[in-house]
């Protein structure tokens, strides 16, 4: 356990109206620019919240995401991501660089004419069904929370009939205060049998899906060992789920609670592509990245980090920073420059950022012409959210039309 140090506010920081993130993060830059966290684990932490400094965490070597040596800090005690040996998020460049090769084909946005009628063929499914059953409809359970997951797992090959065994799964992985250790432990097991077991069948009924791209990289080429390859698969699912899942279910309700704006976005296509990085701005789905540490003592503008510390980016905080966003509570789709961080920056800048763009913009699109006249069915206050947790995803959202 690191060092004890004075005056740690609880990790995460409690959040907002809503379940956004916003006054909480502007009084820390004000005042405590690098303050110290208590991590669920019991560790500390500094909480870097300005947008140059988290800017410079993230794209800066001397901030490591090696987390795996004795005494390491870590997020929570048992069963943090950070253990894994094999994961793509847990190496630094020039290690990193080979993970990275091995997926950079299947995700540059070249791959967009391959994923549109994917993503846009589910997205219209979801929304005929939710058309057919009428209102009213739970935007999570019904669209938010089914379309990552469901795109995932077409495009890795994972059949689409055990999208709810990957909900089930990602859910408990994620509620960090909510779920036993037994349980992220269960779920981690049963997850990663899954995951062989599927890899088996692929070996033997090889098809042409991501999958398969990623078995080459292992068994043909050899750039992957077999634990990197259930790791990598593993990564895709649950990076290309919870996240995506969330942002848009929180995007939607961001969205209806401006009906103003809800209105411009239907009456004009062309603000789709703005809307959607406003949502991503606005509706970060959690701190939004992994835990660094400093390799060496190294300068930020709100102060000197020492070799060893741990360091928690806070991208919310850097999102809301007004150096960088005239008004940033204030939740604009026709913003024109939105240089947010919601996608991180550097080494591990997400390699599913033209995915998600593609499929919040679709959903998004989808359902403002379906139903022009979409609206909450239940007052904003009463929109459940996960608290405690480290992302605040909505539990459900109830519509009308
Ligand atoms: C709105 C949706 C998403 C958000 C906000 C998001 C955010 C992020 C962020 C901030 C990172 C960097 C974390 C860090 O540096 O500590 C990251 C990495 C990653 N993301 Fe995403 N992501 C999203 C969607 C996706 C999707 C759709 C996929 C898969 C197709 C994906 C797969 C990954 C992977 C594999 C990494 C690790 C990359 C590496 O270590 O080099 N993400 N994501």
């Amino acid at each position: 356990m690191a060092d004890q140090q004075p005056d740690a506010f609880p990790f995460p920081l409690h959040p907002d109206e809503f379940g956004t993130s916003s006054r909480q993060h502007r009084l820390r830059r004000e005042q405590c620019p690098l303050g110290e966290v208590l991590l669920p684990s019991g560790d500390q932490a500094h909480l870097v919240v300005a947008y140059e400094d988290v800017a410079k965490v993230l794209r800066d070597r001397r901030f490591s995401r090696n987390l795996r040596y004795p005494g390491a800090p870590r997020m929570v005690r048992e069963a943090d991501m950070s253990d894994h040996p094999d994961a793509i998020i847990n190496h630094d460049p020039p290690e990193h660089g080979r993970f990275r090769q091995t997926i950079q084909g299947a995700f540059s946005p070249s791959q967009e004419p391959v994923w549109r009628p994917v993503v846009q063929r589910i997205v219209d499914g979801l929304l005929d069904s939710i058309a057919a059953a009428g209102p009213p409809s739970d935007l999570v359970k019904d669209f938010a929370g089914v379309l990552p997951i469901a795109v995932m797992c077409a495009l890795v090959g994972v059949p689409a009939e055990d999208t709810g065994l990957f909900q089930e799964w990602t859910g408990v992985f994620f509620a960090v205060d909510q779920a036993s250790t037994e349980e992220r432990l269960r779920a981690n097991k049963e997850f990663l049998a899954y995951i062989r077991a599927f890899l088996d069948r692929r070996r033997k009924e090889p098809g042409q899906d991501l999958v398969d791209v990623l078995v080459a990289a292992c068994d043909v080429e050899q750039r992957l060992s077999e634990a990197e390859l259930v790791q990598m698969v593993t990564a895709l699912l649950i990076g290309g789920h919870e996240n995506t899942a969330s942002t848009l279910a929180r995007g939607v309700f961001t969205l209806l609670r401006h009906p103003g704006q809800f209105a411009a976005l239907r009456d004009d296509p062309a603000l789709t592509g703005p809307a959607v990085e406003e949502v991503l701005r606005f509706e970060v789905p959690s701190e939004g990245a992994f835990l660094r540490v400093a390799t060496e003592e190294t300068p930020l503008s709100a102060g000197s980090v020492q070799a060893g510390r741990a360091v928690q980016v806070s991208i919310p905080g850097a999102n809301r920073d007004p150096r960088h966003f005239p008004d940033p509570e204030r939740f604009d789709i026709h913003r024109t420059a939105n240089p947010h961080l919601t996608f991180g920056l550097g080494a591990h800048f997400c390699p599913g950022a033209p995915l998600a763009r593609l499929e919040l913009s679709l959903a998004l699109r989808g359902l403002a012409e379906r139903f022009p006249g979409l609206r909450l069915a239940i007052a904003p206050e009463d929109v459940r959210y996960a608290e405690g947790a480290l992302i605040h995803p909505l539990l459900s959202l109830p519509v009308a039309w």
